[in-house]
């Protein structure tokens, strides 16, 4: 059986600390990516909100516009640098997330929040917008209703990278939903990325969890990219962004520090873990549905 990932790659998590300054924190950006392709990463992920403050009062100042694609450098400085810096360090380039305004939409919320990945050739190749909102509110705990000011994406976001199979993206509060990894998984991918923001608590209960557990439900590769921590800023995230193997080992997890991960995939490793617990020749459709028969993707 052919390998899902055709051949071995370098993937590289950038565990960025951002703050209120875009244009620095792009410049930043840009030092650690190109760091990251000189150490052989060929792919390279930046994490949730890398060029804003998180926050949903944040999202209005700093969203952009991305439509009609491409938009002008006017219109949106991070796709422009993103694109550019992709070419620049000749990796793929999976630029964490950003808030986007849609100008066109209906929707008098218009604002989205989204990943946008970039070919070696600066060509964008895919656009995720989160498909589910996180919305919480405990009266006299927290509250933080993503729903107030953001709008949900409608689709699976699958992409190939033609010398290394398929690879799918989602954001964050995506991965505590298992079809969405189970469908793109089923579809091909060899890898699940999810730039994404824990706080304290759910990043200690649940991140490497959930990131094991994807890995385990899927056999596929798994990588948790997340900003810094910054405890002067107004919301602490996690941190420890991580790559899990196929049969859910953690291969490296960086701390809660400013760091670059860098972890090479084993083209092989997918097919062996595979064989080792064959959950792919063994399921029960006939008992329950298949979720992957299901599911919208970018035409
Ligand atoms: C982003 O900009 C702020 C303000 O200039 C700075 O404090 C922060 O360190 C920057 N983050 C990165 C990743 O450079
Ligand atoms: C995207 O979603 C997360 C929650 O999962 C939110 O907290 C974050 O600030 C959002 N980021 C952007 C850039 O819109
Ligand atoms: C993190 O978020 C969870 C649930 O979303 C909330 O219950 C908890 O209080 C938050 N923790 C911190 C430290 O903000």
């Amino acid at each position: 059986m052919a390998s899902l990932l055709k051949q071995s790659l370098k993937l590289a998590l950038i565990q960025l600390a951002s703050g209120a300054d875009k244009a620095h924190n792009l410049s930043h950006a840009r030092t650690k990516v190109l760091e990251a392709a000189k150490a052989g990463a060929k792919l390279v992920v930046l994490p949730e909100c890398f060029n804003s403050p998180y926050g949903t009062k944040y999202f209005d100042k700093y969203a952009e516009t991305l439509l009609p694609s491409p938009p002008s450098e006017e219109q949106s400085p991070s796709f422009h640098a993103l694109s550019k810096l992709a070419k620049e360090a000749n990796v793929y380039l999976v630029g964490g997330s950003i808030p986007e305004r849609d100008e066109g939409s209906k929707d008098d919320k218009k604002l989205y929040n989204t990943s946008l990945t970039f070919a070696p050739s600066g060509e964008l190749l895919a656009t995720h917008r989160k498909v589910h909102l996180f919305d919480i509110d405990i009266p006299g705990k927290i509250k933080f209703k993503e729903s107030e000011v953001l709008s949900p994406g409608n689709k699976i976001t699958l992409l190939d990278l033609p010398e290394y199979g398929k690879i799918a993206i989602a954001i964050c509060y995506d991965i505590r939903f298992p079809e969405l990894a189970t469908i793109a998984a089923r579809k091909g991918a060899f890898l699940l990325l999810y730039p994404g923001a824990f706080n304290l608590t759910t990043g200690a209960l649940h991140w490497e969890l959930l990131a094991r557990a994807r890995a385990t439900d899927n056999q596929v590769y798994v990588g948790l990219c997340s900003p810094a921590r910054a405890m002067k800023a107004e919301y602490n995230a996690w941190g420890h962004s991580m790559v899990v193997d196929p049969n859910a080992a953690v291969l490296e997890q960086l701390d809660e520090k400013e760091g670059t991960l860098i972890q090479e995939l084993q083209a092989g490793k997918i097919e062996e873990t595979r064989k080792g617990v064959p959950l792919y020749g063994q399921r029960r459709f006939d008992v329950y549905p298949d979720v992957s028969r299901g599911g919208k993707f970018e035409e």
